[in-house]
Order: C-alpha cells, then structure tokens, then sequence
C-alpha cells in the first residue's frame, strides 16, 4: 500500500481520471491508456474511450445481465409443444416490465416485438405471432435484450421441443461449443480475430458453416455498439481487445451452407437459402486482463 499523498505536493494539479472513480488518472486508468498508445503506436486498430466501460456502467450492465439471464431461465420453464411463439413474447414482456425494465427489441427501427423467436431454418430475427406454432422436432432460438436503468443486456439460447433427432442434438450442442470457444479465446490485449479463429474452424469441422453477415457487437451503453464481432477471423487481426470492453458472441452456425436471404415480406427475419437448420447461442462478455467473463450466464 502507497503512502497516500507521496505522489503530489500541495498545488498540484492532479488530473481526476476519466473513468468517474475520482482518483487521479495516475493512480487509475492511466498505465491502462499507455498500454493502448502503444498498440496504437505500433500500428494496431485500438478502441475509443467510449468503449471502455466505466466501473459504475459495468455495474449497471451486470444489473441487466441479471434480468435477461432470469428472463431466459423463464423462457425455459414454459416453453413447450403447442405454444405460439406469440406466447414466447407476452411471457417476455411482462416479465422484463415487472423487473422495471424495457424489452430492446421491441421499436428498435421499427422492430414489433420484444424478442426474437428464430425456428429452424430462421437463422435470426424471427418474429414472434400467434401463427407460429411450436411443433416437436423443432429447435428454436429465443433471442431477449433488457434495458435497465440505461445499461443494456443481450443474450439467446436455443430449445429442443419434443421428440428431435441426435443429428440435430448434435447440431445444437456444437453450436453451443462454437460460443464457448470464442469466450475463451476473447482477452484483454488479445485481438477481436481470435474470436472467429477460434470458432469457424471448429464449426468447420463439423461440416457445418458460419454466418458472415450478422454477428456479435459491443453493447452495455447502447444495444449496437462498436466493434462488429466476426465470427470467422484470423488470430492476431482486427481491433485490440482491452479490458473494460463489452462484447457480445453470437455464433449463427448453419447446418448446411452458410448463404442467407432477409424475408422481403417483413424486412426481418434471416432464412438459410438451402433450408438447412440455423442454430445460434449468445451472451454479453467482459473483456478483463486474462480472459473474458460471461455477464449473461
Ligand atoms: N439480439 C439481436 C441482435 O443483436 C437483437 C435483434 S433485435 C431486433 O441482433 F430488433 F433487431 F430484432
Ligand atoms: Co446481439
């Protein structure tokens, strides 16, 4: 423990740090900055300031995380053969409501419902109506986002209704490995392309493909924020990762190939073009020094 008031003397001026704690920025964020400047010096793609979560935002931010992960653990509970997806939202919104929190989804640019709903083929952004019945054999994505004081949370696990074959088990399962994969490999002054480096291959090895066009973001202050998160990448490439950062990971693993078209009919919802299955799992990260913490869990 340092001595307080060895550093300074009386008429210093003393620099509060940017991040609100109230120290100097000498004694706080300071050795963190220099460490940026020096990947940017060398030549790196380094993030704003913006990006790096203050700890008062990464508080805020696991106080959503919370809901959404509790609001997923509800989904599961209920879901089941013979639901309409329908149902999925009103279980969504009123519970996301009665925490004193807002569903993201819902008018974000238009969008009509508080999640997203994406069955089989949908890859993503599957919207939820009382036509969509729930069948066995189905896999389905449930996709939830929550506002709370501010701060936002972003997360979607996959369902297995009723009888479905081990082909498809399979195929959930590894999806779900593709997003783990890439939450150990994303780390403090590692790079956004270890992510995808680490998860394509593997999907790969499957036989399975991986989504280009949609991805994971940063998120925590807004729903989209900078960086884009690839999930196909190269180690050692794209923007420097550094601790503070909020990220998501959201593998769109398709069974067959990767190609995808948007429904022209609602402007939304993602198809694989061969009809394959699409599967997809994610949750909001923290970037620290030696890893990546899962704030949705
Ligand atoms: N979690 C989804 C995403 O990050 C949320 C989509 S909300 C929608 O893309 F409004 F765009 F559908
Ligand atoms: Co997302």
């Amino acid at each position: 423990m340092k001595k307080a008031g060895a550093l300074y003397r009386e008429g210093d001026i003393v620099e509060e740090c940017w991040c609100g704690s109230g120290r100097p920025h000498g004694e706080c964020h300071k050795p963190l900055d220099d460490k940026i400047n020096y990947f940017k010096e060398k030549g790196c793609l380094v993030p704003g300031r913006e990006l790096i979560k203050t700890p008062a935002q990464i508080e805020g931010i696991r106080k959503a995380c919370v809901i959404n992960t509790a609001l997923l653990d509800l989904v599961g509970e209920k879901i089941r053969v013979g639901m309409t997806t329908e149902e999925i939202d009103k279980i969504v919104y009123d519970f996301t409501m009665s925490k004193g929190a807002v569903p993201a989804p819902l008018g974000f640019y238009g969008y009509p419902k508080s999640c997203c709903t994406s069955i089989n083929d949908q890859v993503c952004h599957g919207i939820p109506s009382s036509r969509d019945i729930l069948r066995s054999g189905d896999i389905v994505n449930v996709d939830v986002s929550t506002i709370y004081e501010g701060y936002y949370a972003d997360a979607s696990r996959m369902f297995i209704l009723g009888k479905v074959d081990r082909r498809e088990r399979d195929f959930v399962a590894i999806t779900k490995e593709c997003l783990n994969l890439g939450i150990k490999a994303a780390k403090g002054w590692g790079f956004l392309g270890d992510i995808g480096a680490a998860i394509a291959p593997f999907a790969r090895k499957h036989g399975y493909s991986v989504v280009e066009e949609f991805g994971g973001h940063g998120v925590g202050n807004d729903f989209h924020e900078e960086p884009f998160v690839c999930h196909v990448g190269r180690k050692d490439t794209g923007m420097l990762l550094v601790p503070g950062m909020v990220l998501t990971i959201e593998p769109m693993i398709n069974e067959g190939k990767k190609d995808i078209f948007i429904d022209e009919g609602n402007g939304w919802t993602v198809y694989t073009c061969d009809g394959g299955l699409s599967a997809q799992w994610e949750h909001t990260i923290l970037i620290t020094e030696d890893g990546a913490e899962s704030l949705t869990y």
